[in-house]
C-alpha cells in the first residue's frame, strides 16, 4: 500500500464527509475530520462504524483491519486544530456557494499558502468557490461519489486559476487512495458524471409523465440493459461496439424527440413540494419502510463491494 505524504483533513461529517474519511483510512492514510458540533461528530462516527461492519461482513477487512482504520480517523470540533497540520483539505459541507466561499476564505486565515483546498461540490464551479480567496491557485474540486469509500471515480476539476501543481498533487493523492481520478479540464456545471446522470434522470421523468411506463418499469429498463453494460463500456465505447452508422441513424430521429425540459417534471415537483425526499424520510418515488430501506442498502453495498474487490484484486 503506497501511503501519501499529504496530511489530510476532511471538513464535514455528513453523507460524504465521513465516507471520504473512511476511503482515506481504508487506504492507510490518517485523516482529521471536522464536525460542526458533538451531535454532528457522533453521526459521522456512527456512519463509519456501520460501514466498517459491512466491510467486515463482506471480508474486505478483518477485526484488526477495522481497528487500524478506526485509529487513523480523528474527529475534531475545532476547525482551527483540525486543519492546523493539514497539507490537503477536502471540504464536504452543504452545497451552498456562499457557505463554501466563506469556508475557503476562513481556511486562508488558518493555513499556509501551500495547503490545497479541495471542494467536494457536486457541480459548482471551482472558480466561484475560490472567489474570496487570495490564493485561488491552490483551490480545486475533488468530486467523490456516494458512497465515497466504495465508488472509485473522483472528478478533479480545475478552476481558471488552479495551478498545475495543485492538480498534480490532487491526482497523486487520489491515486494513493486507490481512487480513479479523472481530470476535468474545463469547468462546467455538474462536471461529467452529474451531467450524464441528470440527462438520464430528466428523460426518465419525461417517460413517466408521458405514461410510457411505471416508475418500477423505467428503473428496471435501465438496470437490466444499459446499467449492466455501462460498468464495462461507457457511451463512446458502447457506440463503437454497436456501430456508429446505427447510432447515427437512431440519433437522427431520437435526438429531436428527447426531453428538453428546463426543470423537474410534475411528479418530482409534487413529491418535493410535499416534503417527500425519498429514502431519508420514508417517501419518494418509492415507499421506504425500514425493511425496504435495509434491503436496498444491502443490495447496493453488496454489488459495489463486489466491484471494489475486483478492482483491488481481493
Ligand atoms: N450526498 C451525495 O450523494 C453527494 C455526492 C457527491 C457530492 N456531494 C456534495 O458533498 C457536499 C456535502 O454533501 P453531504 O451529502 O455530505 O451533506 P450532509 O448534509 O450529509 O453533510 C453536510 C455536513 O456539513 C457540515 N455542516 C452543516 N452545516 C454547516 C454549516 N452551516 N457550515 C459548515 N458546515 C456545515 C456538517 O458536518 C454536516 O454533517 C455537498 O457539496 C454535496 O453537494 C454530495
Amino acid at each position: 500500500m503506497t501511503v501519501t505524504r499529504e496530511r489530510l483533513a476532511v471538513l464535514g461529517t455528513g453523507t460524504m464527509g465521513h465516507s471520504i474519511a473512511l476511503a482515506a483510512a481504508l487506504a492507510g492514510c490518517p485523516v482529521n475530520v471536522w464536525g460542526t458540533d458533538e451531535a454532528d461528530i457522533r453521526r459521522g462516527q456512527t456512519g463509519i462504524e456501520e460501514k466498517l461492519r459491512v466491510l467486515q461482513r463482506h471480508e474486505v477487512i478483518d477485526t484488526q483491519g477495522a481497528a487500524d482504520i478506526r485509529s487513523r480517523i480523528s474527529f475534531d470540533g475545532s476547525l482551527e486544530t483540525c486543519v492546523s497540520e493539514a497539507t490537503f483539505i477536502i471540504e464536504a459541507i452543504p452545497e451552498i456557494l456562499a457557505l463554501k466561499q466563506e469556508m475557503f476564505h476562513k481556511l486562508e486565515t488558518l493555513c499556509g499558502p501551500d495547503v490545497v483546498f479541495a471542494s467536494n461540490t457536486s457541480g459548482l464551479r471551482p472558480t466561484a468557490i475560490a472567489a474570496l480567496t487570495t490564493h485561488p491557485e491552490r483551490t480545486v474540486v475533488t468530486h467523490f461519489w456516494n458512497p465515497a469509500h466504495l465508488i472509485p471515480l473522483v472528478e478533479v476539476v480545475r478552476g481558471e486559476k488552479t495551478s498545475d501543481d495543485t492538480v498534480r498533487r490532487s491526482l497523486e493523492l487520489l491515486r494513493t487512495l486507490r481512487k480513479k481520478p479523472i481530470l476535468v479540464q474545463k469547468e462546467t456545471l455538474g462536471f461529467i458524471g452529474n451531467r450524464l446522470q441528470y440527462a438520464l434522470f430528466r428523460e426518465a421523468q419525461y417517460l413517466l409523465e408521458q405514461g410510457v411506463a411505471s416508475i418500477e418499469e423505467i428503473d428496471d429498463a435501465v438496470r437490466y440493459s444499459i446499467g449492466r453494460r455501462l460498468t464495462v463500456t461507457g457511451p463512446f465505447m458502447s457506440a463503437d461496439m454497436g456501430g456508429l452508422d446505427v447510432f447515427d441513424a437512431i440519433s437522427a430521429y431520437l435526438f429531436p424527440d428527447l426531453s428538453t425540459d428546463q426543470a423537474s417534471l410534475e411528479t418530482m415537483r409534487r413529491l418535493v413540494d410535499e416534503g417527500k425526499y425519498g429514502q431519508k424520510n420514508g417517501h419518494g418515488f418509492y415507499q421506504w419502510t425500514p425493511e425496504f430501506s435495509q434491503k436496498m442498502n444491502d443490495e447496493r453495498e453488496t454489488e459495489l463491494i463486489h466491484w471494489l474487490k475486483k478492482d483491488w484484486g481481493i
